[in-house]
């Protein structure tokens, strides 16, 4: 099982190569906040978006930083607002969100960013495990991936396909898309 604090890789390889004029970024389902942490670390200002309320107060509150928002709610249900953000992160969540919803939430996404800005994030695969099983969850092929991106220049695509461990340390096969993406 991952260290909570550990940030997602490709989030770190995204801040670490490039520069950015504002600062700003936007977590998506921040969880325990462990990418937030890093991006507050790395003088960013956050805005942290989460569904579940023990995230928000509890988890986030921890933090203690003016230079950290946090909204409670569902993130296709908040207003984004156009070119706020230069780096938007969804790391593990995108695949939770409502299908119905999901081209709505990305479109949301683009009009947040800057031009020039990073989308950084991950869908299930179809080989996923939780695919066999769960009912509130989306999982896509590649090439649904790369249409839902379609606004986006990707960065880098990478599919994963392992055996390995839950949050809650049960085993499990996963299979997911892990993706940087660019506003043009
Ligand atoms: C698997 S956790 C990932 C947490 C964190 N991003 C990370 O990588 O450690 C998924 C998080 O997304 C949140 N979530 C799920 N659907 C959401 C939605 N539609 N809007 C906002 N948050 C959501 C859950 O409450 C949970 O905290």
């Amino acid at each position: 099982m991952r260290n909570s604090l550990i940030p997602s890789h490709f989030l770190v390889e995204t801040v670490s190569k490039h520069k950015f004029s504002r600062r700003n970024a936007l977590d998506i389902g921040c969880g325990d906040g462990r990418d937030t942490f890093f991006l507050l670390n790395n003088d960013f200002t956050v805005t942290a978006i989460d569904k579940d309320k023990a995230s928000i107060t509890e988890k986030m509150a921890r933090f203690k930083d003016s230079n950290l928002k946090v909204i409670c709610d569902y993130a296709e249900n908040v207003e984004l607002g156009s070119q706020v953000f230069d780096v938007v992160n969804a790391q593990a969540v995108l695949p939770f969100v409502d299908s119905r919803f999901i081209s709505v939430l990305l479109e949301n996404i683009h009009d947040s960013l800057e031009s020039g800005g990073y989308f950084v994030g991950q869908f299930f695969g179809v080989e996923d495990e939780w695919a066999l099983t769960s009912q509130n969850i989306t999982f896509h092929s590649e090439m649904d991936v790369r249409k839902l991106l379609s606004k986006f220049n990707i960065i880098k695509l990478v599919e994963l396909k392992k055996y390995g461990f839950t949050q809650k340390n049960e085993p499990k096969f996963w299979h997911f898309f892990s993706f940087i993406a660019q506003k043009s």
